[in-house]
């Protein structure tokens, strides 16, 4: 209804989140201008989203959670703004038009305050650590350091220039755009992913890293950067980095960034994060088998990203099934007596849990791991290599840099095999107690 006051709703719609993300537009580019001081850890900059909106707009909201905003513009006009809770509004002077393509310039500062919220969740979000920070933002931490639209199904292209003091490394997504550049007592980093990225994906590693780069043997630029806690490692950890992005290019169709590469630092927040083009580990030295699960999430969360939290077992699942793949190609395990172990265990409490309905306050239930990809397992005992391994490229390739649901995986395993799975899935994704199978 044009003309008519409508403002953005203030989440993206999905139903176990609903205040994650934002209503009435459609981000395309974030540039992050940023600086931060490890000493003061106050974070000062702006946040410039380039978006289009879906419908009229007299106001619009973005995730922002703490920090203090100082001025906000659209289309370089003051705008007006409030903040309630995890929610920033935003007036434009003028109203945007449905279609109307704007930018909005977000200018604020602050010591960002990482989110402890779900027990189950950990600590994440922007990590102040003692050189510099660790930011792992799944699923909703991105609004602890810049103001977004918080959620997956709203992926984006991004450039981060990160100003730190001179002898702080700053590493972000994508690759550097020239080299870093010092004046005075500061360094100015430039990072660009230039292919769409969820915000969780979102990193700013800042501190005293080591660094090595290079390329695959197939050709991919990798970026590697460690602690200096862990300068023994870089160098494995740069190789298998590459080895491994080059093995699952073979296995899931070409690779889809511009970079490959890992980010190991002194802190740990428990568990690793695949970032695009550059996942983090925290606090030892990462097997191979971590690394293929986190470089296989290139493929199956950052390229093809979920559209609700719910469907997480196509990035968890997934990446766990590659682990089992790995450990097969790597003289360990076959992924087939992995399956066996786990179907085994009939009283394991992921049988009480159907992976294909991923809960909010337990996302990373082993279930939604293990299930998850004991799932796709089972599809191939059911469908055969030849067909399962022509749907898990053709899932990468038709979604690449896009969304999509367990729905359209289902369908497109249909489609593949000519074959009703609607029990199989029901089964393994959807139902309560261990599923038949012939072990
Ligand atoms: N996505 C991460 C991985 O499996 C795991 C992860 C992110 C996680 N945030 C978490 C696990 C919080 C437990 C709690 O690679
Ligand atoms: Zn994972």
């Amino acid at each position: 209804m044009r003309g008519a006051s409508s403002a953005g709703a203030p989440g993206i719609g999905d139903a176990d989140f609903p205040e994650d993300g934002n209503g009435g537009y459609d981000v395309e580019h974030y540039t992050l201008k940023l600086s931060y001081d490890p000493a003061t850890k106050r974070l000062v900059g702006s946040a410039t989203v380039q978006a289009e909106a879906v419908q009229d707009l007299t106001a619009f909201h973005l995730d922002l959670h703490g920090l203090t905003v100082s001025r906000v513009t659209v289309g370089g006009a003051e705008a007006g703004f409030g903040r309630q809770g995890d929610e920033l509004t935003v007036t434009p002077a003028t109203p945007i038009t449905d279609g109307a393509r704007f930018d909005v310039t977000v200018h604020y500062s602050g010591v960002p305050d990482p989110i402890r919220n779900y027990a189950n969740l950990g600590t994440y979000g922007f990590i102040a650590t003692a050189d510099g920070s660790f930011v792992t933002c799944e699923p909703n931490g991105a609004k602890t350091w810049f103001p977004s639209n918080d959620h997956p199904a709203d992926k984006a292209t991004y450039t981060f220039e990160i100003t730190v003091p001179a002898g702080v490394t700053a590493i972000a997504n994508g690759e550097q755009a020239g080299p870093p550049v010092t004046s005075g007592a500061t360094t100015k980093f430039v990072w660009r992913e230039k292919h769409p990225m969820a915000s969780y994906l979102a990193t700013m590693m800042t501190g005293k890293f080591d660094v090595r780069t290079g390329t695959s043997p197939a050709g991919i630029p990798i970026y590697a950067a460690v602690d200096p806690a862990f300068r023994s490692t870089l160098d494995s950890l740069y190789t298998e980095s590459g080895r491994i992005t080059d093995y699952w290019a073979g296995v899931f169709g070409p690779y889809p960034f511009s970079s490959t590469g890992a980010v190991l630092d002194d802190y740990s927040a428990g568990y690793a994060l695949e970032n695009q083009t550059k996942p983090i580990y925290g606090g030892f030295s990462p097997t191979t088998g971590i690394m293929a699960h986190e470089l296989a999430h290139q493929w199956f969360g950052n390229s093809v990203s979920i559209t609700r939290w719910k469907d997480l077992w196509l990035n968890e699942g997934f990446a766990t099934y590659a682990e089992w793949l790995w450990s097969e190609h790597d003289g360990k395990a076959s992924a087939d007596s992995v399956f066996r172990a786990y179907y085994e265990k009939a009283l394991d409490p992921m049988w009480s849990y159907p992976p294909g309905r991923a809960q909010r306050a337990d996302l990373f239930n082993n279930s939604v791991y293990t299930r998850g990809a004991m799932t796709l397992h089972a599809l191939r005992r059911e469908i055969g290599d030849p067909l399962f391994f022509a749907l898990i490229k053709k899932w990468a390739s038709t979604h690449r840099y896009g969304n999509a649901t367990t729905e359209q995986f289902i369908a497109m395993a249909q489609q593949v095999s000519a074959r009703n799975l609607t029990a199989f899935f029901d089964g393994w994704l959807f139902r309560t107690g261990r599923p038949a199978a012939t072990i």
